[in-house]
């Protein structure tokens, strides 16, 4: 059995980490951490300090769930106090401060994993075992789109505040997954996040382009100046041989129609209550993964499985510190190429 403790009892805690955990036999949450949490909502011990939570129930592995300042620091006493480290994302603030967190780790023999769970959405991880198939062929061009609708609840608390809010927050997932589905480091990128008549505002609009070898392209388009649907991630990867697009964000759908190409009519139920990939070929569609409603934990509970099997086999996790290091140094290169207003080389 692990022994799981939590600092940061807010929203990724109770509706990302909490419920993840409860889907794995083998793991048990010993107690928490957060200054402001109501005590008695939580079914186990809240502490007063993080030293006193990680001395009071010596945790095999501490989660990082507070805002992203904290992460550092938290993450740091966690390493120091002999445990492993589930750490939201991003990573850290700062680079410097990823890499001392790397070195630390190494040096006390402890592994550090950040939760870059969209990788382990089921329709993620069909999107990815498509590529370099005969039905897909060599990914060759990637978009991602969000529309979100921002209102006073979505920027409450101390995200609203953050001028690098889209991007640093949400943006980062998409930056890892392209990493993740291009399979390789891009070149460049070429960043605008324009604001409009609100330059010292958020950055609400985040156009990113990231170019991969053999002329191959991302096209990201955050949009949180759209006051229209409310679309979480919509994707779609282009291969030499076929499309597949993938949709977050479920939907019961009846669809019917003349199709465009062969002027068939056609009609279609989809039930896909967190999301849906379908392989598209000309007309011809197949769906090719859904997720469940509860997809966030769900895909958080694949990435910690995965993080206990490689402890046990002492192998190096997936989104490790390593590696996310790169994720969130693309997130900074893309702050640093707005600023320039223009491309950054990477390699
Ligand atoms: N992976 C994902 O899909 C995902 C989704 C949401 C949030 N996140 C990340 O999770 C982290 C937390 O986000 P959230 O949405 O839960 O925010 P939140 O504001 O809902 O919760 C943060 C909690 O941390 C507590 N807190 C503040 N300072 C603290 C401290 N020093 N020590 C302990 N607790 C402290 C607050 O009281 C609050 O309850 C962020 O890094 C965010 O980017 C990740």
């Amino acid at each position: 059995m692990y022994k799981i403790a939590i600092a940061g009892l807010g929203e990724a805690a109770k509706k990302i980490h909490i419920p993840a955990y409860s889907k794995l036999p083998n793991v048990e949450i010993v107690g928490g951490y957060d200054p402001y949490a109501t005590k008695s909502e939580f079914s186990f011990p809240v502490y007063d300090s993080l030293e006193e939570l990680l001395n009071e129930t010596r945790p095999d592995i501490l989660t990082v769930a507070t805002p992203t300042d904290f992460h550092f620091e938290q993450t740091k006493l966690g390493l120091e106090s002999g445990c492993h480290v589930f750490c939201e994302k991003p990573f850290t603030v700062r680079i410097d401060e990823a890499e001392e967190i790397i070195a630390l780790a190494k040096s006390v023999d402890r592994q550090v994993v950040i939760n870059q769970e969209f990788r382990f959405m089921n329709i993620h991880k069909a999107a990815k075992e498509k590529i370099n198939t005969a039905d897909f062929g060599e990914l060759l061009f990637l978009t991602a789109h969000q529309t979100f609708y921002v209102s006073d609840e979505t920027e409450a608390g101390w995200r609203g505040d953050d001028v690098q809010r889209t991007c640093k927050e949400f943006g980062i997932h998409v930056l890892d997954l392209c990493r993740y589905f291009f399979d390789e480091e891009p070149t460049s990128i070429y960043a605008r996040f324009p604001k409009g008549n609100n330059p010292n505002g958020p950055d609400h609009l985040n156009l990113i382009q990231l170019e991969f070898s053999g002329d191959r392209v991302a096209h990201i388009i955050l949009d949180r100046y759209s006051k229209g649907r409310h679309r979480y991630l919509d994707m779609r990867l282009d291969g030499s041989e076929g499309t597949v697009e993938t949709s977050l964000g479920g939907n019961i759908e009846l669809k019917g129609g003349i199709k465009g190409g062969t002027r068939k009519p056609y009609i279609n139920l989809d039930v896909s209550l967190g999301g849906n990939a379908f392989l598209h070929k000309g007309e011809k569609a197949t769906k090719i993964a859904s997720d469940p409603l509860d997809l966030f934990p769900n895909a958080t509970s694949h990435l910690l499985k995965l993080f206990l099997d490689a402890l046990e086999q002492g192998a190096t996790p997936p989104c490790s510190a390593e590696d996310n290091l790169k994720t969130l140094a693309l997130m900074h290169a893309a702050y640093q190429s707005n600023e320039r207003k223009g491309p950054i080389k990477l390699v």
